[in-house]
């Protein structure tokens, strides 16, 4: 057939027939532009991942607002309780029992029931990514990792809350769960705990 142009296809839906046309040339561009467009703006996104305003230009009110916070946040540093007082609490049931709440619903998901590691690593180990002495762990729990998938919980969690999580912590302490992650990082040797005093 030398002309192919508007030779009718031979089904038919109650009378509606269609022809064999390829689709017209602005809705095959739309669809390739829409394709080059989505490659590009996601890869916009993922270059300004990591930038917490996610590329996007704050209005002059909003830079205002995102400073006092930031001020706020510098004037009200959270305090590392002392390391006596985060060992004294890894040998203080009633401090281990609430840190366990808080760990089964906040930190498993990431760290396994047994903080075995999972996505994150093996808390349980004497090797750190991070510092293994109590004030460090303290620390990581405040400031995460945010670059590395561990978030922090500094402002999200009471810091007598992050103290018991550090001193649960100290407590797994070669407890040696089953399923462990490899460890990982520089090894620390656990600080003594103290006598349990009851
Ligand atoms: C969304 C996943 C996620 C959650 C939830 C999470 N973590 Fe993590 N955590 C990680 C990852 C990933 C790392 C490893 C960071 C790195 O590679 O530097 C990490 C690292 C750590 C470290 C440092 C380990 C080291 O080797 O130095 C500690 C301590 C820790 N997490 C405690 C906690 C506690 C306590 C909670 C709950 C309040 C928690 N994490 C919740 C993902 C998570």
């Amino acid at each position: 057939m030398a002309d192919s142009k508007d030779r009718l296809l031979d089904h038919d839906a109650d009378g509606i027939r269609e022809y064999d046309n390829a689709a017209p040339g602005w809705l095959m561009w739309m669809l390739y532009g829409a394709m080059i467009f989505s490659v590009l703006y996601v890869a916009w996104y993922a270059l300004s991942f990591g930038d917490d305003d996610y590329g996007i230009e704050l209005s002059g009110e909003q830079v205002v607002e995102k400073a006092k916070v930031q001020q706020f946040v510098a004037d009200h540093p959270i305090p590392t309780p002392t390391a006596e007082a985060l060992l004294a609490g890894a040998v203080d049931p009633v401090v281990l029992e609430r840190a366990a709440a808080r760990f089964a619903k906040t930190c498993s998901p990431c760290h396994g029931a047994n903080a075995q590691g999972l996505i994150g690593p093996n808390l349980t180990d004497d090797r750190w990514l991070h510092g293994g002495k109590v004030t460090d762990i303290f620390g990581t729990i405040v400031k995460g990792v945010p670059a590395k998938g561990m978030p922090p919980w500094g402002r999200a969690l009471k810091p007598d809350e992050i103290a018991s999580l550090a001193s649960f912590i100290r407590s797994l302490q070669g407890s040696n769960p089953a399923g462990a992650k490899p460890p990982e990082g520089d090894p620390a040797v656990p600080e003594p705990l103290p006598a349990r005093s009851m």
